[in-house]
């Protein structure tokens, strides 16, 4: 099994969870998948505002459709294929809205409810879970594997929850 670095962050608002998101976006390119998980209204969509931002899409450009989409993109530095797989059943489903074409590729992916369609997710997938802590509390943990360690350095000046878990192999 690959070995993982895992980062436990502390967030006590959505623009802390934004910042988080932002700074990962900022050093992910061509290929990158970024794996959500969490329960609904954990956060989920907020984080990936803020990736698709550290990425260059402009938020302010962003156009929240009231009927609900299984995929969205944006254009950044890379296309942004975001998904949410909440109404998918497995890795079928996912191909059938192109997935498995896009996944990889020259875009970046990140994929809400992503422990539904795990199967597809390729290992250097970075994952991030969300817990809910309390109204505004959350506590994000990132992993990622060990041939991405340079990612490490993106997360050292956010809020660790506690200085034992900011790295261990
Ligand atoms: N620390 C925090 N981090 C992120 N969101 C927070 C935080 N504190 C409060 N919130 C609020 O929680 C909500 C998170 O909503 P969001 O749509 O991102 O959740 P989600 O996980 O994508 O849900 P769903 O499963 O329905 O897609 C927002 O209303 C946000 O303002
Ligand atoms: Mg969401």
């Amino acid at each position: 099994m690959t070995q993982t670095v895992r980062h436990v962050l502390a967030s006590n608002s959505a623009g802390e969870t934004i910042a988080a998101g932002v700074a990962l976006g900022s050093v992910l390119g061509p290929g990158d998948v970024v794996a959500l998980t969490g329960e609904l209204g954990s956060g989920k969509t907020v984080f990936t505002k803020g990736v698709a931002a550290g990425l260059g899409f402009e938020l302010s450009n962003l156009v929240t459709s009231p009927t609900y989409k299984v995929l969205n993109q944006y254009q950044g530095r890379v296309t942004i294929n975001h998904f949410d797989a909440y109404r998918l059943n497995g890795p079928g489903d996912f191909a059938d809205i192109g997935g498995d074409d896009l996944l990889g590729g020259t875009s970046v992916s990140v994929i809400e409810w992503a422990e539904r369609v795990a199967q597809v997710l390729p290992p250097w997938t970075v994952t991030v879970v969300i817990q809910v802590l309390s109204s505004s509390g959350r506590e994000l943990e990132i992993t990622f594997p060990e041939s991405r360690k340079e990612l490490a350095g993106v997360f050292a000046g956010l809020s660790p929850r506690d200085s034992e878990s900011r790295s261990s192999k």
